[in-house]
């Protein structure tokens, strides 16, 4: 049952408290509506057909205050406990930085590595600091039970003890444009010596995930330009097959006529490396015709930029 599957530390102190108060919320509901209608029936006015004031009575006052006083700050309580504990991050955890972005994730780690997926140790704590370069996205892991925000120029975090091995899925929780129902990712979770292997290891993914086993069922071997390209995530928005995405297809891109949108006045593009190298570095500066203006800015290294801006001017 993955939907139920409790695959972090707080996954269970989450579900009790939601089973609490889902159980005690049912109870009430069913007691206070068959009271209603128990009253409806017996106090009809066929029965009564004429009103009478009742008068008051304190004990029954007190006791319909004070019981559900009681258990709301119960349920307060047993919430606000686990919550706080939700909100403590260990001494020991690991720090990454998850970044979001219109529409895909990347993870930051100590030692300067970066992912597309969140690769963590089996039951060693992680915080995640949540950074956005854009919009507001939300980080949520449905099988750990967690769920931040992440708001542009605030520095909010989450945290986790990952209790099983395997992928759980990443989801974005806040309608952050077309592509938010495509920003997807994983959380990794493998055992400590295979995470430290990876960790400070030369690769970038791990042996066993999806990225390397697709690189080495390919009959080439991966082209850099194409690694940087996933690096930053751009092949969320182009595609390299003639696919039209969120933005223009990068196939055989400098042999077809493009209308570009420069101040507000319609030009044409003349597929340089100029005109790549800008539109990759501030791709606000001129917008391709018919597209959102929504891409961010990239901060390549002058190698990389020379690495991709060929590789896109030879796809044909
Ligand atoms: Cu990011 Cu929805």
């Amino acid at each position: 049952m993955p939907f139920f599957q409790q695959a972090s530390s707080a996954a269970g102190k989450v579900d009790a408290v939601f089973i609490v108060i889902c159980v005690l919320c049912v109870a009430f509901l069913v007691f206070i509506t068959s009271t209603i209608v128990f009253f409806a029936i017996k106090y009809n006015k066929k029965r009564h057909p004429k009103g009478e004031d009742i008068e008051e009575n304190v004990w029954l006052e007190i006791t319909w205050t004070v019981i559900p006083l009681i258990l709301f700050m119960g349920m307060f309580f047993y919430g606000w406990t686990n919550f706080d504990y939700m909100r403590s991050v260990p001494r020991d955890a690991m720090v990454i930085t998850a970044i979001a972005r219109q529409w895909a994730w990347s993870f930051a780690y100590p030692n300067g590595k970066r992912t597309t997926e969140l690769i963590v140790a089996l039951d060693k704590p992680v915080k995640i600091e949540l950074r956005s370069l854009d919009v507001l996205h939300g980080f949520y892991v449905p099988a750990f039970r967690i769920k931040e925000d992440i708001v542009p120029g605030k520095n909010n975090y989450t945290w986790f003890t990952p209790t099983r091995l395997g992928s759980f899925d990443i989801e974005c929780t806040v309608l952050c444009g077309v592509g938010h129902a495509e920003m997807l990712s994983e959380v990794v979770v493998v055992p400590l010596s295979e995470f430290e292997s990876w960790y400070f290891g030369d690769e970038e993914s791990l042996p066993s995930s999806k990225a390397v086993t697709s690189a080495q069922t390919s009959a080439e071997p991966q082209n850099p330009a194409v690694a940087i390209l996933e690096k930053g995530s751009c092949l969320t928005c182009h595609s390299l097959d003639g696919k039209v995405m969120v933005g223009p297809t990068f196939k055989g891109m400098c042999g077809r006529k493009r209308t570009i949108v420069v101040n507000g006045k319609e030009q044409e593009a003349r597929c340089d490396e100029t005109y790549l190298s800008r539109a990759i570095q501030s791709p606000m500066a001129d917008t391709v015709k018919g597209y959102p203006p929504t891409m961010p800015s990239n901060p390549l290294g002058a190698e990389e930029l020379k690495q991709v801006v060929s590789f896109l001017m030879s796809l044909k």
